[in-house]
């Protein structure tokens, strides 16, 4: 039996979202002409159409789904509240409520909810940037005890205001992190398949994504890449997880993250082969404390680089993923489509379908039951300025037109800065690669002459975002100055984020024994093996861990094979024991010990002042690998049978170049 209808749902702004909310109530219909379950009825839709053949179309579009439903043309928000009264004031009269659907994009709305909230109309919205421009509203509706639910206003169909509204409520959040913005992940995962730049926001053109493609958006320009439309989600997500206002989304993009439009294939290159990491466009929110105890919330979106193995870096296309780090519940993750009318409808019609069940359920506590569970707005606590956000690092890339002592004069100004150095990073570049670098900057130059200019990247150590600009402009000054020509510098932050608990598991000295016999038996030869010790390990562990290498190391010696090894610990690992281990080795086979790139680079310190007297690899033959257990997937999942994970594979590399690295550095006895 059909249900009598008791609800009607308006619904402004009939465009692709609009459209998916229209099918999607009619995919509830019982049959044809029933009304939905819950009594739920499609009472009408304002949309702003000044086109006559438009209009018709939507009509038509109507008449598919429901007939019976008004559609009305409003040309502004006072012409949409005018048709409102009438709608409430009749619905009220035949003894039904109204629930409001706003589906416009526009961010002249304000007048609107306030007349909603005025009349205890429940609004559901998806649109993110309004929002995000007037987080007051957010409180008004909480105050007033009215509905206001937007869970598609973040990533689409992918759960994410619920999930911190609902599953965190009684958690403390640390850190929200998230592929806010599918085209950008797109463009990033084509380009990572080996698509240029240009092409990849073609082919995502072509895919119509819908999202960013939106008549303002302007693809070229440095606004869609370190995108608004992304800046007001993340500031959205941080309202609801600490009470604050990260305030404008849309102005300045300098002012939320670091430009993405001059990023190219060279640069996921030089992430990918000299860093082991990957670029992705993540919107961040986090609660930093600075040394006087005060606390304040980081948030940005911005290009960033990632170790290749963390699981943002698996997200590929067009989907979001939202990461969140809590005192209670640890790291959480979830992946989904992030836009489009399907996804999209649902979580609409999702927020409805929950208005209707708790209103049948709490009907004095509507409202309540809709918003209490979202955190009042909290001012004490300050969002930081981008200039003043600290990360831990940073990738530099320049292009500038070769010339003797070029990476001295720009580290020198670093220095000056007050800019430490991590190292400097050189590939080989194609006469196109070049060129395309250059292009990217606004620099013409034929392929011969490409080759007179010198791409190479640095990574700098922990510093400000303003600290950063600062030294990066005061080169350009510099160079520009000497009429030096060169592209603008890409800047990416190297993000240091918490991955999911439990695929990042530490190798307790048992696995160790194992993996050290496994080892030992494919061992042979010129062939050196690698022990990952990727977590730090206590003192107890430590000495274990070095007793099982020590009995392992004779084991090899004992098949007479040469031993070469890597340790991949804490700096703090390198301790007496394995100098001993060393020492017990000596002119019997080769023994290196090291290291995690930390302490691999104050070895290399050492080791340019001198210091480094201990260091020794005792024999030089042809470095081969012999992988632990013989497995290495692309996500550089070692023994994954086990619940293992323990670096990517870009990350292994990574560290054998560092120990080639040290290899050269070190002396060695003829
Ligand atoms: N597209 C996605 O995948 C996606 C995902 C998540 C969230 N969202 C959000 O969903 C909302 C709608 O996006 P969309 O992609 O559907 O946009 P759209 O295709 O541009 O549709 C908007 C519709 O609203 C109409 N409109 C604009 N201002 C109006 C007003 N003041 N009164 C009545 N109608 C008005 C537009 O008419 P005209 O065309 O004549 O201007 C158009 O028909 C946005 O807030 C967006 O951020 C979209």
């Amino acid at each position: 039996m059909p249900q009598e209808s008791t609800v009607n749902v308006v619904l402004i702004g009939m465009g692709a979202i609009g459209k998916g909310v229209v099918r999607h109530l009619h995919a509830f219909q019982d049959g044809n002409s029933s009304p939905l379950p819950l009594g739920i009825a499609l009472h009408s839709v304002i949309d702003c159409v000044p086109d006559q053949k438009d209009r018709a179309e939507k009509r038509d579009f109507l008449d598919r789904y429901f007939p019976s439903a008004g559609l009305f043309f409003a040309n502004d928000e006072s012409a949409s509240i005018e048709k409102l009264k009438k709608i409430f004031a009749e619905s009220k009269a035949e003894g039904r409520s109204v629930v409001v659907i706003e589906c416009t994009g526009s961010l002249e709305l304000a007048k609107l909810f306030d007349f909603c909230l005025a009349s205890k109309v429940p609004v559901i919205t998806p649109n993110k940037a309004f929002l995000a421009k007037n987080l007051y509203v957010l409180d008004a509706f909480r105050e007033g005890k009215v509905p206001l639910l937007f869970e598609a206003a973040v990533g689409g169909g992918m759960p994410t205001i619920k999930l911190l509204r609902d599953m965190f409520g009684s958690d403390r959040i640390r850190l929200i992190a998230g592929i806010l913005n599918g085209t950008t992940n797109y463009i990033l995962s084509a380009m990572e398949k080996g698509c240029e730049f240009g092409r990849a926001i073609e082919k995502a053109r072509e895919r119509r994504l819908a999202e960013p493609f939106r008549k303002d958006w302007k693809v070229e320009t440095d606004a869609d890449l370190s995108g608004p439309d992304a800046y007001a989600k993340i500031s959205l997500l941080a309202r609801l997880a600490w009470g604050c206002a990260a305030g404008d989304g849309g102005a300045d993009s300098k002012s939320h993250g670091l430009s993405a439009s001059f990023i190219r294939r060279s640069d996921l290159r030089y992430a990918k082969e000299k860093l082991g990491h990957a670029i992705r466009f993540v919107g961040v929110a986090r609660q930093v404390t600075n040394s006087s105890g005060k606390r304040s919330i980081d948030v940005f979106y911005s290009p960033v680089m990632l170790p290749a193995g963390h699981e943002l870096c698996r997200v590929d296309g067009e989907n979001n993923a939202l990461l969140i780090a809590s005192d209670f519940t640890g790291t959480t993750l979830g992946v989904g489509p992030g836009a489009g009318p399907s996804p999209t409808a649902n979580a609409i019609v999702s927020d409805l379908l929950y208005i209707l069940r708790e209103r049948a359920m709490h009907p004095e506590a509507i409202g309540l039951a809709a918003g209490a569970a979202q955190r009042a707005s909290a001012p004490e606590l300050t969002i930081n300025k981008f200039d003043d956000v600290e990360f831990e690092g940073y990738y530099l890339r320049f292009v500038v037109k070769d010339r003797p002592g070029l990476v001295g004069h720009i580290a020198k100004i670093l220095g000056d800065t007050g800019i430490d150095i991590r190292e400097v990073l050189q590939l080989e570049h194609t006469a196109e690669e070049i060129q395309d670098l250059l292009k990217s900057g606004h620099l013409s130059s034929g392929s011969a002459c490409a080759l007179n200019y010198l791409p190479f990247a640095m990574t700098v150590e922990r510093a400000s975002v303003r600290k950063v600009r600062e030294a990066v402009g005061k080169i350009m000054d510099s160079l520009a100055r000497e009429n030096v020509p060169g592209v603008e510098p890409v800047i990416i932050p190297l993000l240091d984020i918490p991955r999911v608990n439990g695929w990042q598991k530490r190798i307790g000295p048992e696995e160790l024994e194992e993996w050290s016999i496994e080892a030992a038996s494919s061992l042979q030869g010129n062939k050196f093996s690698v022990d990952l010790f990727p977590g730090r390990y206590n003192s107890t562990e430590k000495s274990r861990a070095v007793e099982i290498l020590n009995a392992e190391a004779k084991q090899i010696e004992a098949k007479n094979a040469c031993v070469k090894r890597i340790f991949l610990s804490a700096p703090d690992s390198i301790d007496e024991s394995l100098n001993q281990v060393i020492k017990d080795h000596q002119g019997r086979g080769v023994i290196v010990r090291v290291l995690n790139i930390d302490s691999a680079r104050k070895y290399l310190r050492r080791t340019e002042d001198g210091l480094l007297t201990d260091f020794s690899v005792y024999e030089t033959r042809e470095v081969g690998i012999v992988e632990l257990a013989g497995e290495r997937s692309d996500g550089g999942m070692v023994k994954q049978d086990r619940g293992y994970q323990v670096y990517g594979s870009a990350e292994l590399d990574r560290y054998i170049k560092t120990f080639q690295t040290l290899w050269d550095f070190a002396e060695v006895p003829k």
